[in-house]
């Protein structure tokens, strides 16, 4: 078993081993001496695999589940169905002494901590991601929310875990491209800040493999949080491709999905940044190479101005200013301002191979 410990507003432990699954019963006693109910959330498709192993531990460990299960995908995040996850979480009196289980994707993550961070100002929650997009981002950081007709996390709240828990073993049932757009931000971590991760995934990779590779992405992702825990500063870093990547999404309608979005957006970042001098055409070769193996895309059929207009939507924009991370050297990238009337132009170099 791997362990990263996460020292932000809140310590905890994020541990990655095959079968961690059904030792979470153990680890939420050993966190939550009082704790006499625990509120599972998860989704159709993860509940039907995974609840009753994991409500089975938590009876062995004397807390009493309680299952709360929505439908799967992006449009369950919304306002309707948190209102109703805090009205079921009231109506079973769950008091501030029990612990909410975030069971599931990113979705589930995203929706069950931010009930968790609001239903009786805060409550615990542990997470226990099951998509690989989930265990090497979105469980880990404290960032939770709710997607508005407007935009998508428009509405959220900070709120670190009080545990991770990573089964490995649960990735074997994701869907193959559910499983390629975690790989995408395995990718972005190493374009980040790991030369090494880079390597991992060129020389080496396999299934077999992701232990060490979940754990250096969480590791990367715990040191950006440790600095910069509410995103003003390097944490925006992890943003790599996707200002480009929202906008994507946005213009299909969200029929693109978040992980091949990412791909598209640091494929034209990195195209741009080249063509501009500001980085070794080195680190196109190498992205290039990991996303095609990967069997993600370097295109877009979207043209440059309509990209411009939907990504000048995105919250990252500050005034005339727009936040775009630029890598500048093989695994290593940095946060640039730029005018938001040079990212068209910006746009439209990188689209062109
Ligand atoms: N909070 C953060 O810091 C953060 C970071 C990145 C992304 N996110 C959010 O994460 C979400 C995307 O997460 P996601 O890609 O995990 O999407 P998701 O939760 O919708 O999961 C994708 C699909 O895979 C299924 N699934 C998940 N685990 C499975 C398993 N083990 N076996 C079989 N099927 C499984 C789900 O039912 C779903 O249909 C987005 O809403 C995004 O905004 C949040
Ligand atoms: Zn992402």
């Amino acid at each position: 078993m791997t362990k990263v410990r996460v020292n932000a507003s809140r310590s905890y432990d994020v541990r990655i081993a095959p079968g961690i699954l059904c030792l979470i019963g153990e680890y939420v006693r050993r966190l939550f001496p009082a704790a006499q109910k625990a509120a599972i959330v998860t989704d159709q498709t993860v509940g039907a695999l995974y609840a009753q192993k994991v409500s089975e531990s938590l009876a062995v460990a004397n807390l009493l589940p309680i299952c709360y299960s929505m439908p799967p995908g992006e449009a369950s995040k919304n306002g309707a169905q948190y209102l109703s996850l805090l009205a079921l979480f009231a109506q079973d009196h769950l008091t501030r002494s029990d612990v909410v289980i975030a069971l599931g994707g990113g979705v589930v993550g995203d929706l069950a901590g931010f009930a968790a961070a609001t239903y009786l100002r805060g409550v615990p929650v542990v997470q226990i991601p099951t998509s690989l997009l989930a265990m090497v981002d979105s469980s880990v950081g404290g960032k939770t929310g709710v997607d508005m007709p407007s935009g998508k996390n428009l509405v959220g709240a900070f709120h670190q875990p009080s545990l991770v828990l990573c089964d490995t073993n649960t990735i074997r049932s994701l869907p193959e491209a559910v499983f390629r757009d975690g790989l995408a931000e395995v990718v972005k971590y190493g374009m980040l800040g790991r030369p090494t991760l880079l390597n991992r995934l060129t020389v080496d990779f396999s299934h077999a493999e992701l232990e060490p590779i979940i754990a250096e992405c969480v590791t990367m992702k715990r040191d950006i949080v440790q600095t910069d825990e509410f995103d003003t500063g390097e944490r925006m870093l992890l943003n790599f491709g996707h200002t480009i990547a929202h906008a994507i999404e946005q213009l299909s309608n969200y029929q693109i999905s978040h992980g091949f979005a990412v791909a598209v957006g640091m494929a034209i970042d990195t195209r741009a940044a080249v063509k501009q001098g500001l980085c070794p055409p080195e680190c196109l070769q190498v992205l290039t190479r990991l996303l095609k193996r990967f069997a993600l895309p370097l295109e877009t059929a979207f043209d440059a101005k309509s990209l411009y207009d939907a990504a000048l939507a995105d919250k990252k924009r500050a005034g005339d200013e727009i936040a775009i991370v630029v890598p500048t050297a093989l695994g290593k990238c940095e946060l640039k301002q730029m005018p938001v009337n040079d990212l068209l132009g910006w746009i439209e170099m990188g689209l062109n191979p």
